[in-house]
């Protein structure tokens, strides 16, 4: 076995690869070369791709007699399994999930795609694919479908042709310097009967070795029981993979290879008597708070992190669930550490005007670490020469690799696409963040919370306990919802209405409490359903005053309120109230999510929604 690659060592704490399925993506790839028959190798791994969402499947398999069998099917990998016909014996394959960006969920669409001599399946965008299109069309080549990766496949072959005698990697090369956009490609040439060829950009893809093969896929997962050792490539690496053989290249330099070893020991596979992933997921971090209270405080990791005090701003970027975490960050950052934060979604950092310098520290929170628009936002101001942190919970991704240092918030994997521990987790680093910042600014002292996060595994149990029946009776058939809260709450209400509007399909919009009467008052009247939460003594009366304002225009109100603070509440002000645990400033924002997770969670189960999988949307963007 020939084995190549650099190894650039992780920047901070752990150095473990953890495995299970914690990298996911929206399309997945995966192929195979060795002694194995392909299909089932294949379709095994498109099996365990399943939970990031899909809309198409399909599979290419090279037959011991050099034929490239293709089947394609719109639906789940059953689907493209009852509609396999061919016997397929060879030992060399690719297949493909496809979650529509091209083109409709339609066969022809579907991967993988042959043109002339090549087959391949794609993650990622061309974005220079009807320009392609154009010289292909002159050329004499024929698109059946609307997809950039047909182009993508007619112009390696289009190349092919007429560099014949050249070597593949060199025909991957020259493609490579004409394809605009993101790739993770894998194919095969008809001409090639033992090899798959790769070339990868801005788009994760990974080489594993199993003892019967060599295995390629987009996210470790698929093969995470076949293979010990893995490799993920880097931008604009290529090359070929046999069955004991690889050869990657980059700027047609040949490349050393050093295999990272997957720590399966983490990652519990299976619903575990758990109906849903999503379900699981949110009572695990019972468990977990626990393990983080020993990591954090009796391991003293806590001493180990970043110190923020070296800086004079801080920006945190990310997108949808790891946005809202950093706006609880800045919260908490900005009060006990007392240093000026700003957050950003990603896509828009990504293209706006930075005022960042060395007195700068911009932290990139990503659950998958694959999230292209976090991915961009990191290249673009590493141009600042700023130092870079990330937060991330898939080890050995993308995003940890390219970070100057990285936290991992060890929240195991995460299955289900609406994100609900590893947001928990990423609240949790950020609360360490600010709570070493409060120890160093004399703010106040290790004793004065070390017991309520000790005491978080307790109240997130009565989370899980809660009866939620009444609240969702009159939640579930909404068509529109308003969450409510003031400062931290507030960001955390965002968090909590996002969860139910990706997993039930209602409307949600959550809002500053203080905001609505500047406008969203208008929507208020007896049909409107309102979430609010008061966890904040010094402003629980000022958000009780708001809901007061909506209670008086006809509207339903479901009151969180911290138990302590509710004594002199007036009971016409809710029709419903759950009454929360105390915590403290760190720590409550944590109790409180949970309890909003709970409600969407029961909401969609109400619905008999399909919780792990919601329609339309991925586990983890690598498009942009
Ligand atoms: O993997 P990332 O944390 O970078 O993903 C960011 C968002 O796509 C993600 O949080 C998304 O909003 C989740 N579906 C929320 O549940």
């Amino acid at each position: 076995m020939v084995r190549y690659r650099y190894k650039k060592q992780n920047q901070d704490c752990n150095k473990t690869i953890s495995s299970g399925k914690d990298k996911k993506f929206m399309c997945g790839i995966v192929g195979y070369v060795g002694k194995d028959k392909a299909l089932s190798v294949l379709i095994q791994g498109l099996k365990r791709l399943e939970y990031r969402g899909y809309d198409s499947a399909g599979i290419a398999i090279r037959d011991i007699n050099g034929k490239i069998s293709i089947c394609k099917a719109v639906g789940r990998v059953n689907d493209l399994e009852k509609k396999l016909r061919y016997d397929a014996s060879g030992n060399l394959g690719i297949g493909h999930t496809r979650w529509a960006t091209h083109g409709g969920v339609t066969v022809n669409n579907c991967h993988p795609h042959h043109v002339g001599k090549v087959t391949i399946v794609h993650n990622g965008i061309l974005e220079n694919y009807l320009e392609l299109k154009t010289i292909l069309c002159n050329e004499g080549y024929n698109f059946y479908g609307d997809t950039d990766t047909e182009v993508a496949c007619a112009y390696i072959d289009y190349v092919y042709k007429n560099n014949s005698s050249s070597e593949i990697k060199d025909i991957l090369e020259k493609c490579m310097n004409i394809f605009v956009g993101s790739y993770a490609i894998v194919g095969m040439i008809e001409d090639y009967d033992s090899e798959l060829f790769v070339m990868k950009k801005d788009s994760p893809l990974i080489i594993a070795l199993g003892d019967n093969g060599t295995y390629v896929a987009s996210d470790i997962s698929a093969y995470a029981n076949d293979t010990k050792e893995y490799v993920p490539l880097e931008d604009m690496e290529y090359g070929t993979i046999m069955d004991n053989e690889i050869h990657i290249y980059k700027n047609n330099k040949e490349l050393e290879l050093l295999f990272n070893t997957l720590d399966v020991t983490n990652n519990e596979e299976g619903l575990q008597g758990f109906n849903h992933y999503m379900l699981k997921e949110i009572y695990e971090q019972k468990d977990l708070v626990s393990k983080w209270y020993n990591r954090y405080f009796n391991n003293h990791e806590i001493d180990s992190l970043v110190n923020m005090n070296d800086f004079k701003k801080i920006h945190i970027v990310g997108c949808g669930t790891a946005y809202h975490a950093g706006m609880v960050g800045k919260y908490l950052l900005e009060y006990y550490g007392d240093i000026e934060v700003q957050v950003f979604i990603a896509s828009e950092y990504r293209y706006q005007k930075l005022f960042i310098d060395k007195d700068t520290l911009v932290i990139f929170i990503s659950q998958s670490g694959e999230t292209a628009d976090t991915l961009a936002c990191i290249k673009k101001v590493k141009e600042y020469g700023v130092m870079t942190l990330g937060i991330v919970n898939v080890e050995n991704s993308s995003i940890a690799r390219i970070v100057d240092k990285v936290i991992y918030t060890k929240a195991l994997s995460e299955v289900a696409v609406a994100s609900t521990k590893a947001y928990t987790a990423q609240v949790y680093v950020l609360s360490m963040l600010a709570l070493k910042m409060a120890l160093a600014n004399d703010k106040l002292e290790i004793v004065d919370v070390k017991d309520f996060y000790l005491n978080l595994s307790n109240l997130i149990d009565k989370a899980l306990n809660y009866d939620y029946k009444h609240i969702i009776d009159l939640i579930w058939k909404q068509e529109h919802m308003f969450y409510l809260g003031r400062n931290i709450d507030y960001v955390t209400m965002m968090e909590g209405s996002l969860k139910l509007k990706e997993i039930s399909y209602i409307h949600s919009e959550a809002m500053a409490a203080g905001e609505l009467k500047h406008g969203t008052i208008s929507l208020m009247d007896e049909h409107s359903c309102i979430l609010v939460m008061a966890t904040l003594e010094r402003l629980a009366n000022k958000t009780i005053s708001n809901i007061k304002e909506v209670k008086s225009r006809g509207a339903k109100v479901i009151l969180l309120i911290r138990e302590d603070i509710s004594n002199n509440l007036d009971s016409d002000c809710y029709d419903e109230v759950i009454l929360l645990p105390k915590g403290c400033y760190f720590t409550q924002p944590i109790i409180n999510i949970v309890y909003l997770q709970m409600i969407a969670y029961e909401v969609a189960k109400r619905l008999g929604l399909d919780i792990d999988k919601p329609r339309n949307l991925a586990k983890s963007v690598t498009v942009e």
